[in-house]
Order: structure tokens, then sequence, then C-alpha cells
């Protein structure tokens, strides 16, 4: 994000977001779709041999997803609403990865009937399920086993996924039940993968790496007794800056994740597989929103927005820190809490900053908000939800 000519640009074509705010209605997310093209072709060369499928939890936009379509991304989808979104946005059923850990009879009945490319399994109830729908439909499921490494990563504690105490993947102690179920269901299941999330915003890897040398294992281990066996998931959670704007050293610590993917598995007998979200999109939006008032206290001055947790949860939720610019360049400063309207104290972007003097009606950019904004957001306090704009 940048000034050019006292505006805020966003991109690398530098695009002005002023323009954007003449017919202001309410809080808007802009998303750059050429910015989200440079990402994806960053990351594809980076991860050679890797199909990515993009996390369509990120950013479920029907014309980022139409975008990342286009550059050869699959998606990775977490229930039938996003496997109708991902379908309707042009992608095939055999470019899907279902994922999640709570997916109905309804929508695994859905997407067995669809022919998704392959289902990532997170419990043997799940299991049996799958294998008891696929066998009353005369179908055999393609299943991947998500296991659960017992790996800490150094992130925050709602996003790690991969430790024995959390809900994902399945423990590997659970392998000779998981192989006697597909013994059990031998017509209607097939085993084709293994699968791994160690959680999101990885910034350190040698967690990481110790997950991949253990599932790597389990999977020579299981590729002996599964000869349909022949994908290797490694997930997403490649992390990126919110405190900063560094895309340098982003990129190097995408050659760095993808360095240690390909020595650790790129001796495998197998495709690999990647479900990257956050690294793709969350630099590559904005969220604009409008000042209502200035309010000041005996004890501060608080800035007050039109959008707020109900838009963009992440700093309530994870006390994420999202910078915000004015949208004209402004001279002077002031120290300030910029909030949001919604009857919650938690519903704060950020506290004693520094922002560029603004008054009633102007606008700001809330930056980093390509990812995990608009698909968390909520009618909380019945406001509407935001509005969203490609470019
Ligand atoms: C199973 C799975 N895959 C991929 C992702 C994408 O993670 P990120 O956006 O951090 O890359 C998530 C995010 O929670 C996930 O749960």
């Amino acid at each position: 994000m940048e000034y050019i000519n006292n505006e805020l640009c966003l991109g690398p074509l530098k695009k002005s977001l002023s323009v954007l705010t003449t017919d202001y209605m309410r809080p808007t997310y802009v998303y750059d779709l050429d910015f989200i093209a440079q990402r994806y072709k960053a990351m594809s060369g980076a991860l050679k041999n890797t199909r990515l499928f993009y996390a369509v939890k990120a950013n479920p936009n029907a014309q980022v997803l139409q975008k990342l379509k286009s550059l050869g991304a699959g998606a990775d989808v977490v229930s039938l609403g996003e496997i109708k979104r991902a379908l309707e946005s042009g992608f095939q059923p055999q470019d899907i990865v279902y994922s999640g850990v709570g997916k109905t009879k309804h929508e695994i009945t859905e997407a067995l009937k669809l022919g998704i490319l392959q289902i990532n399994v997170e419990s043997l109830p799940e299991l049996e399920r799958i294998g008891a729908i696929a066998k009353s439909l005369n179908k055999k499921a393609a299943v991947a086993f998500r296991l659960n490494p017992d790996v800490s990563i150094q992130t925050h504690p709602y996003i790690a996924t991969g430790l024995k105490d959390n809900k994902f993947g399945m423990e590997l102690s659970s392998l000779p039940k998981l192989m006697a179920c597909l013994d059990k269901f031998s017509d209607s299941l097939e085993l084709v993968g293994v699968s791994l999330h160690l959680g999101s915003q990885m910034l350190e890897f040698s967690g990481y790496e110790e997950a991949l040398k253990k599932l790597k294992a389990v999977f020579i281990d299981l590729q002996k007794k599964a000869p349909g066996l022949r994908k290797f998931d490694f997930g997403g959670g490649l992390g990126i800056f919110y405190d900063r704007t560094d895309l340098e050293l982003e990129e190097s610590l995408l050659q760095d994740y993808a360095k240690i993917t390909l020595n650790v598995l790129g001796d495998l007998d197998c495709d690999l597989q990647s479900e990257p979200g956050r690294w793709l999109v969350g630099h590559c939006g904005v969220l604009i929103a409008q000042v209502q008032y200035i309010k000041t206290t005996s004890e501060k001055t608080f800035v007050v927005l039109d959008s707020g947790m109900n838009h963009l949860i992440r700093p309530s939720l994870y006390e994420a820190q999202h910078r915000i610019m004015t949208l004209k360049k402004q001279n002077e400063s002031h120290t300030v809490d910029i909030v949001g309207p919604i009857c919650e104290s938690s519903d704060v972007f950020l506290k004693s900053v520094s922002l560029g003097q603004v008054r009633e009606d102007d606008f700001v950019a809330i930056l980093d908000g390509g990812a995990y904004g608009y698909s968390m957001a909520s009618v909380y306090n019945l406001h509407e939800l935001p509005n969203e704009i490609c470019i």
C-alpha cells in the first residue's frame, strides 16, 4: 500500500482506492485480482510439481474463485455451500478436495453424487459414514486420511490444528482401526491420500518439517497396504505479515517453506497437493470504511467507523492487528483508538495508534483484509453485510 499523488493505492499495479467511494453505501471489501494472480504465480512457481487447491474459506468471492480457477488452481472446501460456490465459479467436481470435521450425511451424499475428487476424512465415524453412504449409492469414494501428527507450530492457539487436543485430523494410533474400516468397505472406499494441516499463519517451519517427516514415514508404510495411495496433501497455513509490508521477505519465506517441503517429500512416489488460503489473498484485499464520529473523552480520542467486528472479526477473535490508513494522505496525524459500531467492548481495530488527521465522513482502508474477512463477516446487531468489489 502506498500513496501516489496523495491517494492510497493497492497492489502491484497501484490501483487508487478513492474512486471506489464515489457511490459509497456501506463498508466495502476491495480485492485486487492482479495482485492475487501475482501471489498465485509466485506460490505455484516455488512449490514445483504441487497442485494448489485454494482454501475457499479464506475468501469465497466468486470473481476471486474464477480468477484462481483460470490460473490453474483447484479448490479446497469445507461445506456443501463452498462446493456449490466453487462449482458456480467454474471449478469441476474433479478440481475439488473436501475437508472439514463435521460433514453431514446430506453433504457427503451430495459430494459423492457429484464425484468430488477426494474427501479428506477427519474421524473413524466419518470414514464409516462415507463407506456406508458410498455403498448405498453404489460408488467408490476416494478418501484421504487427515492425520494429526501431534506437532505444535508457533501461531495463535485458535488457529493451531495439529496437536492431540485439537479436534482436527486423526491420531496415528487410530490407523489400524481405519485400515480395518477400509477392509470392511473395500467395495465403496479407496484410500488415495494422506493429508495434513498444522494450522494457519505459520512463519517458522521447524514444527512443519517435523510433521512432514513423521507423516512421510507413515505414508511409505501405508503405500505397502493401500495400492491406490498416491497423494500427499500437505495443507495450507503459510503466514503473512500484518504489521508491515515486506513482500520480499514473504517470498523468501515461501522459498524456505517450499524447499523444506520438497526436500522432505520430493522423493516420494506420489502427487503433491497443497491447500493455501491466506498467503494467496490476504494482502490483496482491503476493507474501506467511513469515519462516523471523532469522539473525545477525558482519556482518549476514538475514531468510530461504520464497520467493526461484524465485518472483520480477526482483531476481536485473535487479537490480530490490521493496519489502517486514510484513503487521502494527511500531513498531520494524531493518536487514537479506532473502533467499530458494535455493542461489544472487544469491537476495537487498533488502540493508541497514529492515524492521519481524519474528520467525519472521511474514508479509511483497513489493510490485509483479503483473507478471513468477508468470509467471517456477520450481521450481528443487524448491520448489513459489507459490499464487495473486485478491481
Ligand atoms: C484444512 C485446511 N486447509 C487449508 C487451510 C488454509 O489455511 P491458510 O489460509 O492459513 O493457508 C485451512 C485453514 O484453516 C484448513 O483448515
